[in-house]
């Protein structure tokens, strides 16, 4: 009788994470409420879950009821440092639900007097994998208690699983979200090239079209008002245009930005150095940067020609785009009120760089950004 209820009780666990599970947009909402699902019904007081990157970073993804020596100082002993679970985990010896020792963390936490250990010494590891995917390691312990039985390891493995495939979900989703906002940018792009494009072409041709037809000096000096409007609202939207799309990117982001210059009608000289290929996310961040420097000297620089610097080593990439032009008052303590600047500043920052502007009145303005790479 004793082994129904068990099972029914499993049954019961496996089914409610399911739900949990299927619910979940979100990676770190779902661990959180799976591991607490999880241990309510396996009756454990406490456990935690390490999401592993492919270079072997570990970042403390979910816990729950840690006990006060593995929260001290912000959960310090739970953020840094080594463990066996993980060593175990990188080099390809977990490969299913284990008993681990001892826990060093929790060892750690003793040694060191960080607080309460809740009396925990041993816990279970148990990777979170999808297929050939791993994706980190779920931990969960109670106090005293040395080693799980194989039937409490076999159900906790089965939730890991689960975990892995509903996180590849996730994976996908996002990846096919990005790629519809991708196909909804080139759309956009498509269609003011075939709508307004089209239209300012034909204002324009109109305009030197009915100047031939008038004598009249002041109707003349109108229409070559509006050619030019019109002219400048072109290169305006061709601008636009480009910045929608994302694929100049395809031949680099040297191409990219060159031929960018070219559509603006600004002179490029190019340096570089040491570039083969740059990270994807890095690349998409400096074309955008760079899209808006260009943009910078077209508007403000009353100049042409620019020039523009790329170099890589090992650990960083560094862009630099320079004018001679008209230059401006900058001054980097103060908050920037326009958009173009702050983007600039921003990406580099989400991206743990550094970005810095120089410009004298008369002489010019450099922006230069480099950007770390591991
Ligand atoms: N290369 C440059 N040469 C001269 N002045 C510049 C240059 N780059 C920026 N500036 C000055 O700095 C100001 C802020 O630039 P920022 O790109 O943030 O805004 P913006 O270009 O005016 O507007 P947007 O939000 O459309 O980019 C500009 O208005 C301009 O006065
Ligand atoms: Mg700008």
């Amino acid at each position: 009788m004793r082994g129904k209820d068990n099972r029914i009780h499993e049954l019961n666990t496996l089914k409610t994470i399911a739900e949990k599970l299927n619910e979940a947009t979100d990676v770190g909402e779902m661990l959180s409420d799976v591991l607490r699902e999880l241990l309510h019904v396996t009756e454990l007081p406490t456990g935690w879950i390490f999401l592993i990157d492919e270079k072997g970073q570990y970042e403390l993804a979910a816990d729950y009821a840690l006990p006060a020596g593995l929260t001290w100082e912000q959960k310090k002993p739970m953020c840094q440092g080594g463990c066996w679970c993980l060593d175990r985990y990188q080099d390809g010896r977990l490969k299913k639900a284990v008993n681990i020792i001892t826990c060093k963390r929790i060892e750690e936490a003793i040694e060191q007097k960080w607080g309460d250990t809740m009396e925990i010494t041993h816990h279970a590891t148990v990777p979170l994998r999808a297929g050939n995917e791993k994706f980190g390691v779920l931990n969960v312990a109670s106090p005293h208690k040395k080693k799980f039985t194989d039937e409490e390891l076999a159900l906790l493995e089965s939730v890991a699983f689960q975990i892995g495939t509903a996180m590849k979900r996730i994976q996908l989703v996002e990846k096919e979200r990005s790629h519809a906002l991708t196909e909804e940018r080139n759309r956009l792009a498509q269609d003011l090239h075939d709508s307004v494009n089209q239209l300012l072409f034909s204002i324009m041709l109109t305009a030197r079209g009915t100047k031939e037809m008038t004598e009249q000096e002041d109707v003349k000096e109108m229409l070559t008002y509006m050619q030019e409007l019109s002219q400048e609202a072109l290169t305006e939207m061709k601008g636009l245009i480009w910045q929608l799309r994302p694929q100049g990117l395809e031949n680099g982001i040297t191409a990219a930005l060159f031929n960018y210059a070219n559509v603006l009608g600004l002179k490029m000289a190019c340096n570089i150095e040491g570039v083969c290929t740059l990270p994807n996310h890095i690349e998409e961040e400096l074309w955008r940067i760079g899209q808006e420097a260009l943009n910078n000297c077209k508007k403000h620089a009353e100049t042409n020609e620019i020039s523009f610097e790329l170099s890589k080593t090992e650990s960083t990439v560094m862009m630099a785009i320079k004018d001679n032009g008209r230059g401006f008052q900058y001054d980097e303590s103060h908050s920037i009120p326009s958009l173009g600047l702050k983007g600039m500043r921003e990406r580099v920052i989400r991206l743990k760089g550094n970005f810095s502007l120089q410009s004298t009145l008369g002489v010019g303005t450099k922006i230069e950004i480099i950007i770390p790479l591991k």
